[in-house]
């Protein structure tokens, strides 16, 4: 993929998900970044990415990357934590804007807030299998022990707006019980989509148990990038987000306020099969 540099400091910062899961990143993005101008691309015609092989991913995430290129972003965050965790070096080394993701964001909430050393992470099975945080993790924090769980259900869930209710307590129940019994006292929200399960995670969990996701270290990961290349926005203005998405906007604007906390504007369909 070849890519020359932006330098409009007015540009739009990329952001990716396969779906509505990375809307908790963004306005997390967005609020640290008021100023600052996002298109946000939920990739809702292939979600869920964490059942894939790890070749279907980079391609999937490649071709977010190209789509987002299209409205001249100056800066790409990978909302995603299995995204991240397959494609992030790669469009690192393919792009020539800086890119950020949101594995060693959320590893590094985890080391400021665990006491006792014993973190637990979950995320989607290709997450999980691909051992990004406990790679991170250990980079960070030699010492830490970690301990892994996928829970593939989630997803569906949580793109469903299933947030509460017998059957995702059936679920996370099923997941976490193993979890439950390893003395951990921080657990990593490894997928952008299980922000919106926090409640039901914590039910079973405990409430000693602190639950952190990567959404407030990435923002200060981006705010950090910008200075440091100095192409920050300076105007005084509100910065203003558009949302694409691969399959039906009024699906993803239903789930998607959820996410957002508010009734998401401006919603355009685009081809992912270009
Ligand atoms: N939200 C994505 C993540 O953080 C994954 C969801 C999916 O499986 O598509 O990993």
């Amino acid at each position: 993929m070849t890519h020359s540099p932006v330098n409009n400091h007015d540009a739009p910062i990329g952001i990716f998900d396969s779906g509505v899961g990375g809307l908790t990143v963004c306005r997390q993005i967005a609020r640290q970044l008021p100023r600052e101008h996002f298109v946000y691309l939920g990739d809702t015609a292939r979600v869920p990415y964490g059942s894939k092989s790890q070749s279907t991913i980079l391609c999937y995430a490649r071709a977010c990357a190209r789509l987002l290129l299209e409205h001249d972003i100056k800066a790409l965050v990978i909302a995603c934590n299995t995204a991240t965790a397959y494609a992030l070096e790669a469009l690192q080394e393919e792009l020539s804007i800086p890119v950020i993701g949101v594995v060693e964001p959320g590893a590094l909430a985890a080391v400021k807030h665990t006491q006792r050393g014993k973190v637990g992470v979950i995320g989607t099975r290709a997450l999980i299998t691909s051992r990004a945080y406990e790679q991170i993790l250990a980079s960070l924090a030699p010492d830490l022990s970690v301990f892994t769980q996928a829970c593939p259900l989630f997803v569906p869930f949580a793109e469903e707006g299933w947030t509460e209710g017998k059957a995702i307590h059936a679920v996370a129940h099923q997941y976490l019980e193993g979890l439950t019994k390893k003395n951990i006292d921080t657990l990593v929200l490894g997928c952008t989509h299980y922000p919106l399960l926090r409640q039901v995670i914590q039910e079973v969990m405990g409430p000693e148990v602190v639950l952190v996701d990567s959404a407030e270290e990435t923002a200060k990961a981006v705010a950090a990038v910008l200075e440091v290349k100095q192409i920050q926005n300076s105007s005084s203005a509100e910065g203003k987000t558009l949302f694409l998405v691969t399959d039906s906007p009024e699906t993803f604007a239903y789930t998607g306020e959820k996410f957002w906390g508010a009734a998401l504007k401006s919603i355009q369909w685009t081809d992912i099969c270009l």
